[in-house]
């Protein structure tokens, strides 16, 4: 027994270095395309390239969180099985969070990929999500979906001891958020607007050096499920509500396993067992330097980290042209 125990935490612990691997090989991919405005060519460059890291990876995965499905992605499409053979597990995997900033060549794009059991993944249709969250060590429903933004930050200046005056919300500027900005700005809190990645935006909240103490705002669905995988890994609160618009994208959920559309998942709702995260800067942001090219090779910078040690580990990658030709493509 404890010799199996032992193999369970080494493949664990390798399996978490080999998602890294993936995640480097998306951002090496996508950083091609920095800031030469097509973000579709980022997009499938670090598709590809992860479609093809993915095939030593050994588990027998399933993407549940993916490019979309079978008719409209060529890979990494939900219901495609990767890997070279190992534990049933569910992928959610988002080549390039933040398309428009690397066609941009703006801060803040990462390559993820999210690992968990089978079945442990909420199986999110791309629609928007409504989401909160809060990082870690503060009481469980400190914040809540259905309390104002007024009553949200009211209770987490109370819980961190603070003012509402002292707090952070991070944002997405959108149009469809100018009710929640001035209902935020009404209560008195200070507000970061971010373009675009909303997957760093609710991580910030578990990073104190980000400044950044609440995410509100809707954004993609399939990000809520890779912050929820994150989240998982450093501690936190989340919570998500899918927002649908008609009656076929009910439906359509329903056949993805959504019985109830109105439903508040939280954090382990959305990721629950054992989750292992992984990232790679494309380009650079608060948490995660982003690709450095060189002619004959790069650097790439990474974070893995698993929900069942907790362990963040960074990883600076020195990476070979010479050796790893398929980069130069
Ligand atoms: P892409 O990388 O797919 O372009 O998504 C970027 C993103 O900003 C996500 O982080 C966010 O969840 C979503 O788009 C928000 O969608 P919208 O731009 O429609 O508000």
């Amino acid at each position: 027994m404890a010799t199996l125990a032992r193999q369970d935490i080494n493949t664990d612990r390798n399996l978490a270095l080999e998602l890294v691997r993936v995640t480097e090989a998306g951002a090496l991919a996508a950083s091609r395309w920095m800031g030469r405005g097509r973000k579709n060519e980022a997009d499938g460059a670090a598709v590809e390239a992860m479609r093809r890291a993915f095939d030593t990876v050994a588990i027998d995965g399933t993407v549940v969180i993916g490019e979309g499905e079978m008719d409209e992605a060529p890979m990494l499409y939900i219901g495609e099985r990767l890997g070279c053979g190992g534990p049933a597990m569910d992928i959610a995997v988002d080549p390039v969070e933040g398309t428009s900033i690397v066609a941009k060549g703006a801060a803040n794009a990462m390559a993820m990929v999210a690992l968990a059991e089978a079945g442990n993944f909420l199986h999110a249709p791309d629609i928007y999500m409504e989401k909160i969250a809060v990082g870690g060590g503060l009481p469980a429903g400190v914040v809540d979906l259905d309390a104002s933004p007024a009553e949200n930050l009211r209770n987490l200046a109370r819980a961190k001891n603070r003012d509402v005056a002292d707090l952070v919300v991070c944002i997405m500027d959108r149009d469809r958020h100018a009710a929640l900005i001035a209902q935020c700005r009404e209560a008195g809190a200070r507000i970061m607007l971010i373009g675009d990645g909303d997957v760093a935006g609710v991580m910030a909240t578990a990073q104190p050096e980000s400044g950044v103490d609440l995410f509100l705002g809707s954004g993609g669905a399939p990000e809520g499920v890779l912050a929820a995988a994150a989240l998982r890994c450093v501690g936190g609160q989340m919570q998500g509500r899918l927002l649908f618009e008609d009656a076929a994208q009910i439906e359509r959920a329903r056949t993805m396993g959504v019985s109830d559309p109105k439903r508040k998942y939280d954090v382990a709702e959305m990721a629950k067992g054992d989750v292992m995260f992984a990232a790679s800067g494309i380009t650079t942001g608060p948490m995660l330097r982003g690709v450095r090219r060189f002619g004959t090779g790069a650097i790439t910078h990474s974070v893995v980290m698993r929900s069942k040690s907790g362990t963040v580990r960074f990883i600076e990658a020195h990476h070979n042209f010479s050796t790893k030709t398929w980069v130069q493509d």
